[in-house]
């Protein structure tokens, strides 16, 4: 493996801070929920916390559309609570890393403010951008908004801007030097409050292709997007990326890993190649069904993609964009065992591993939240036919017997279901077999046994099963068929179900 770091090993914990824990009553989590819950995260096992954004924003897309990407917005506690936050985690041992939202800005950010009411042509309209229409009422190209409706927007004078989100999520013009320059500042003004680095949104996005053509297929999804899509994976974007390498290497210690959605292996290691970003997220894991084949070649593929450049593989299962694999596994006692098996794949593999905020709860996706309470943009934009993210982001349950389950002493910003009485941090904790006490010793034996080092050897994906080595002794065996398989040798560590002489179904082993 390429470096050795902090961070080319450890365990990192997603906090969505809306949903993750409230600590002023207002139904909405903060970072002091953050603080009071570290020990929690601390005896689960993390390295380190992720924290989705808590810069200003008028939360048109909780808190992706930043207003002032320099302060802490006061919902979630302002400036002193991220302070006092990232001073104990590091008593505790553990890194804040923040996300960074370098391709838009918020539509109520002061330049994009300064550009509206600017003429066409100023230097205020060419920080973002500003393009007149192909015709009267038609907007310069043919690209669609990731969340639904077309990508621009026209204003009073006539020009349009382009969002490649919502409309109020302007898109930065990534050729105006002064948007790096801005970057710059940022990044040093978190780096040297002691921030431990940044998950940079959309890091394949910021550079756009010259002269803006039109996309040839336009029916895609978020997660849907082909390498072609003129929006995504333009060959600029790599020379920003080495800028903000450059900026970091005064901050050695600290990471960035981008989010980088690209399916093509060659491609996406040009990301972390050694003067771009330290760590990409390779979402192949998080897109495969429980399904030997396609696990085999999602782990694969994300070790080829990194390799040949000599980076760290990632590996994540789900996020606050990405139905719960609960859920996408088949929901019920099915979804919840193969949830347990996938986690204990990918506790073992090599590389940083990211653990989002209530997987280790195995909380399932909400599909059933009424509509009168979506937040998520795309419910809007998709004239209400996409529910969108939400049902990924209710808020976590930590106590007691019915809803908001210690979440909040308020009421929570979205309606908790009742079933997950048996779910909460609490009565995980205190059960043997919960999800949390799986993922609790699956993170110790990770953290303290030797066979969990070395590359991956080995690998064979059949029809029913997944195995692979560790070369420093550990063997992975996950069932995904039908029929029990044969325990293989060797003594068992860990299992996420049952184990007799026989791994059953929907069941992983670890052996050495
Ligand atoms: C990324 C984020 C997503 C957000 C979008 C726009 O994909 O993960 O939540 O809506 O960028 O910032």
């Amino acid at each position: 493996m390429a470096t050795m770091s902090w961070w080319s090993n450890a365990v990192f914990y997603q906090v969505y801070p809306r949903s993750f824990a409230d600590s002023d009553g207002d139904g909405v989590g903060d970072l002091g929920g953050v603080r009071a819950r570290l020990p929690y995260l601390k005896s689960l096992g993390i390295d380190a916390v992720w924290l989705c954004p808590v810069m200003r924003s008028p939360m048109a897309d909780g808190g992706y559309d930043v207003s002032d990407p320099r302060d802490i917005d006061p919902l979630f506690g302002g400036i002193e609570a991220l302070d006092e936050l990232i001073e104990a985690a590091h008593g505790l041992s553990m890194r804040v890393v923040m996300d960074l939202v370098p391709n838009h800005t918020s539509d109520q950010h002061e330049w994009f403010q300064e550009a509206l009411t600017s003429p066409p042509g100023s230097p205020e309209r060419s920080r973002y951008i500003f393009r007149p229409g192909r015709a009267a009422s038609e907007p310069p190209n043919n690209w669609p908004s990731i969340f639904g409706g077309p990508a621009w927007q026209q204003v009073p004078d006539g020009e349009w801007f382009m969002h490649i989100f919502a409309p109020e999520q302007p898109d930065l013009n990534w050729e105006n030097p002064e948007v790096f320059a801005d970057l710059e500042k940022t990044l040093r003004f978190w780096l040297d409050r002691g921030i431990d680095g940044f998950r940079i949104d959309v890091a394949h996005g910021m550079a756009k292709p010259p002269g803006l053509p039109d996309m040839a297929d336009i029916a895609h999804g978020m997660l849907d997007l082909d390498d072609d899509d003129p929006r995504f994976n333009n060959p600029g974007v790599h020379a920003i990326h080495r800028k903000i390498r450059t900026v970091m290497n005064d901050y050695p210690d600290a990471v960035t890993i981008g989010e980088v959605w690209c399916k093509d292996s060659t491609r996406f290691g040009e990301y972390v190649r050694p003067d771009e970003l330290h760590l990409a997220f390779n979402f192949k894991l998080a897109e495969v069904h429980f399904d030997a084949e396609e696990i085999g070649e999602a782990i694969e593929n994300s070790l080829k993609a990194v390799t040949l450049v000599r980076a760290n593989p990632t590996w994540t299962l789900s996020n606050h964009d990405i139905e719960r694999e609960v859920t996408r596994y088949g929901g019920g006692a099915i979804g919840v065992a193969r949830a347990r098996a996938m986690m204990l794949l990918t506790i073992a593999l090599p590389g940083p591993t990211f653990i989002y905020n209530g997987s280790e709860l195995g909380l399932p996706n909400v599909d059933d939240l009424p509509e009168e309470v979506l937040q998520d943009p795309v419910w809007e934009r998709s004239g209400h036919t996409i529910r969108g993210r939400d049902g990924c982001r209710v808020p976590l349950p930590w106590s007691g017997t019915e809803p908001p389950f210690g979440f909040t002493t308020g009421n929570s910003w979205l309606p908790m279901p009742p079933e997950w009485v048996t779910l909460t941090a609490e009565a995980q904790q205190s059960d043997p077999n919960s999800t949390f006490a799986l993922t609790q010793a699956a993170l110790r034996l990770r953290h303290s046994r030797s066979e969990f080092s070395g590359d991956l050897d080995g690998l064979s994906a059949t029809d029913d099963s997944v195995f692979f080595r560790r070369s420093g002794g550990l063997s992975v065996l996950v069932n995904t068929g039908t029929k029990p398989i044969p325990l293989p040798a060797g003594e068992v560590l860990l299992a996420s179900g049952p184990i007799t002489d026989s791994v059953l179904p929907n069941t992983a082993v670890w052996l050495v």
